[in-house]
């Protein structure tokens, strides 16, 4: 006779399907914890604020140096103009996404770069994905701020539903914030927040800026938003991130109002829920 040698791991979800939502819901449908509670997360626009360079840059440096006393911050840069060369490029020699992707992060991580250099005297450095992922606390723990690429490392597995990538920073950032159950998440762009239109497009000068919406009347308009779409959708699912808020990085003291919980933008309302 042989004896059984098979070893039983308890764990709730060890004999069923992850397929069947009623069966892993009493399991996974808790909210999860907050890992940094206190991180306020700040996404700095590519095209919007770094391609300016001095002038739009050294009054938002000046305005973050002068926040950390008050808040630690994880400050993430998108991509701008060189992003958008690298796609032409791209795109003429037929590139797939998911090569354009990689390309693309690369240049929000070079504007990462130039920011935390600016901030490098108030201890401000640039740390990668992989450090974000598994040190952020020891290096928030060493310095108020670190410097980030907004852009998610989806890279060669960029989804194929778009030829230019569709998860960018905004995503990216918000992605992040959620999952570190940060206090907040500011949108930092050369608009004063989201308008019924493109302010700056041919009918530019009738477009209404809207101050409060939630991702669900946004998942509704069609026209240029000054974010990725599919920022829309994960806000959709949030589990922490109640609220977004849209500011303009070129007035200064607006990113200061909106990290003390003023509404100087547009405030986005997230799926998640207060409880
Ligand atoms: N509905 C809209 N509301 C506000 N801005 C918009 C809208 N649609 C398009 N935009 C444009 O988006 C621009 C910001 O471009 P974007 O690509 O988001 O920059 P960044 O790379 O810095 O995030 C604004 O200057 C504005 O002209
Ligand atoms: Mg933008």
């Amino acid at each position: 006779m042989t004896e059984n040698t098979i070893k039983h791991v308890a764990s709730p979800l060890a004999r069923q399907t992850l397929q069947d939502k009623d069966l892993t819901r009493p399991v996974a449908g808790r909210r999860p914890v907050r890992i940094l509670p206190w991180l306020q997360v700040v996404k700095i626009g590519g095209r919007s604020i770094m391609d300016r360079g001095a002038e739009a840059i050294l009054p938002v440096v000046e305005e973050i140096r002068k926040l950390l006393p008050e808040h630690r911050l994880l400050i993430l840069t998108g991509a701008g103009v060189r992003a958008r060369h690298l796609y032409g490029v791209g795109l003429d020699l037929g590139l797939p996404v998911g090569s354009l992707a990689p390309l693309a992060a690369s240049e929000a991580g070079q504007n990462g770069h130039i920011l935390a250099s600016l901030l490098a005297p108030e201890g401000v450095s640039y740390i990668e994905h992989p450090t974000i992922a598994s040190q952020l606390a020891i290096h928030l723990a060493a310095a108020r701020a670190v410097v980030g690429s907004a852009f998610p490392p989806y890279h060669h597995h960029e989804f194929p539903n778009s030829r230019i990538p569709t998860h960018r920073g905004d995503t990216g950032a918000f992605l992040l914030a959620d999952a570190l159950g940060a206090a907040g998440l500011t949108i930092v762009e050369d608009v004063d927040g989201v308008y019924d239109a493109d302010p700056n497009g041919p009918n530019g000068k009738q477009a209404k800026l809207i101050r409060e919406t939630t991702s669900a009347e946004l998942a509704g308009i069609e026209g240029a938003l000054p974010f990725d779409r599919a920022l829309i959708e994960v806000m959709a699912t949030a589990r922490h991130i109640e609220r977004v808020q849209i500011v303009n990085g070129l007035v200064p003291g607006r990113i200061t109002a909106a990290m003390r919980g003023e509404h100087v933008g547009t405030i986005i309302h997230t799926g998640a829920r207060h409880n």
